[in-house]
């Protein structure tokens, strides 16, 4: 078989193809898995009971449902969703947006390849720019996606707060940013993964106005963030404007299987995602943008949101938190102050092995979390902090979560 260049890319592993092959590992394994890896949320009986609903009328409307699965949509995605969402966002936050500042993507990771690839990588005049991480460790999804030659992205460390209760908190280092033209956009998930940091709406503001005086646009990755699924523990003021790029997604709603990522933004960034959907897969799915429609235009969604996914995860937050009190006693471990997301960031202070080799380790005994060094760009200089963390999602069960983290525990134990 003889591949092209562009092949090569794809042929090897990398972070996000371990992560995603670890995801499909444990669902196969026999034995006692504690999968405590990748991103998948949490089943919530009582939100997949009222999705159950929404999509059983949505069947019995013989019309709507033969249109969801009969018919390609609009290119730019569900007219009628991108209209909902768009007056929805303006009444509760006061966004001037109308259906041409939104778009739908097969999710959100499709999104992040065309947008990524369209503020960096080479320019017409010759120039090269790259992504701005501010804030690293950040979201292990987004590194493999540039198609240039050079590196995409370029990272900047985190400042460290220590905090008490044996937690920290990643924080923004101003001094260090220094945009410049070798910049093409600045991007932050937020909540953050793997941290379930949420960045301050002070350093949100300092980062808008950096961006602005820069002429370069501000990408914020809200997966987990507002207005759905609204998996933010601590205030935080959602925003947006013309040169906010923000992203959206329905899969930690409990729908990843749906695959839909949204993307609001000016007009002229809406269009391009618009050919770039109609060039690539004619058009994205309708499938979740039409599930979703009533649940908006009806309010539902928000509450779902506010009663039932925020408080769930909260619950299995604190109850993480207490397993960890309970078995990591007398080890140097500290949590990032979990704000938002379905994460917990353990960081073991002068581990003596590499988190990678501990990643390994715990494998073996059938606990999957992911290790902290694929969270930075690989171009980032090293510190030993980057070989120190690994992520834990508590989505789980309540007994996968307690076993995994007493085995982690046990094994973080042995080399110190
Ligand atoms: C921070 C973050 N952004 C985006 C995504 C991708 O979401 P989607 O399922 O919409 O592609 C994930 C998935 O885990 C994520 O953690």
């Amino acid at each position: 078989m003889h591949f092209s260049n562009f092949a090569a890319r794809y042929q090897k592993s990398t972070g996000t193809v371990r992560l995603m092959e670890d995801l499909g590992a444990a669902t196969s394994a026999s034995g006692c898995i504690c999968q405590l890896g990748g991103g998948n949320p949490a089943h919530i009986p009582e939100v997949e009971d009222l999705l159950r609903e929404a999509m059983a009328d949505l069947t019995a409307d013989t019309l709507a449902f033969g249109k969801m699965i009969g018919e390609y949509d609009a290119p730019g995605g569900n007219v009628a969703f991108r209209e909902t969402l768009a007056n929805l966002l303006t009444e509760q936050f006061g966004w001037p947006l109308t259906q041409n500042n939104i778009a739908i993507t097969n999710g959100s990771q499709s999104s992040f390849g065309l947008l990524f690839n369209s503020f960096a990588g080479s320019f017409p005049d010759d120039s090269h720019k790259r992504i701005l991480l501010p804030l690293t460790p950040e979201y292990v999804g987004y590194f493999d996606v540039g198609l240039a030659e050079q590196p995409i992205f370029e990272g900047r460390r985190a400042e460290i707060d220590l905090l008490p209760n044996r937690q920290f908190k990643y924080r923004v280092d101003f001094e260090s940013l220094q945009l410049n033209q070798s910049h093409g956009a600045v991007c932050v998930s937020r909540p953050t993964n793997p941290t379930g940091n949420v960045i301050t709406d002070r350093e949100m503001d300092q980062l808008r106005g950096e961006c602005h005086n820069a002429g370069i646009p501000l990408i914020v990755d809200g997966a987990y963030g507002l207005p759905f699924p609204g998996m933010i523990f601590t205030p935080a003021t959602p925003f947006w404007d013309a040169n906010t790029i923000l992203l959206l997604s329905l899969s930690k709603l409990g729908l990843p299987g749906l695959r839909t990522g949204i993307v609001v933004a000016a007009p002229e960034i809406i269009q391009l995602i618009q050919n770039t959907n109609a060039i690539n897969t004619l058009a994205p799915s309708r499938v979740g943008p039409t599930l979703l429609t009533p649940l908006l235009q009806q309010g539902k969604l928000q509450n779902i949101c506010d009663e039932l996914i925020r408080p769930y995860y909260e619950r299995k937050r604190d109850q993480a938190l207490q397993v960890i009190e309970q078995v990591m006693d007398d080890l140097p471990v500290r949590v990032h102050k979990p704000e938002g997301a379905l994460f917990l960031w353990l960081w073991f202070d002068g581990l003596p092995i590499t988190s990678e080799a501990l990643y390994q380790e715990l494998m073996a005994l059938g606990v999957f979390v992911l290790p902290s060094r694929p969270f930075y760009p690989s171009e980032l200089s090293n510190s030993r902090h980057q070989d120190e963390c690994i992520r834990v999602n508590y989505a789980a069960s309540e007994g996968a979560v307690t076993s995994g983290l007493t085995q982690i525990a046990q094994v973080v134990r042995s080399h110190f």
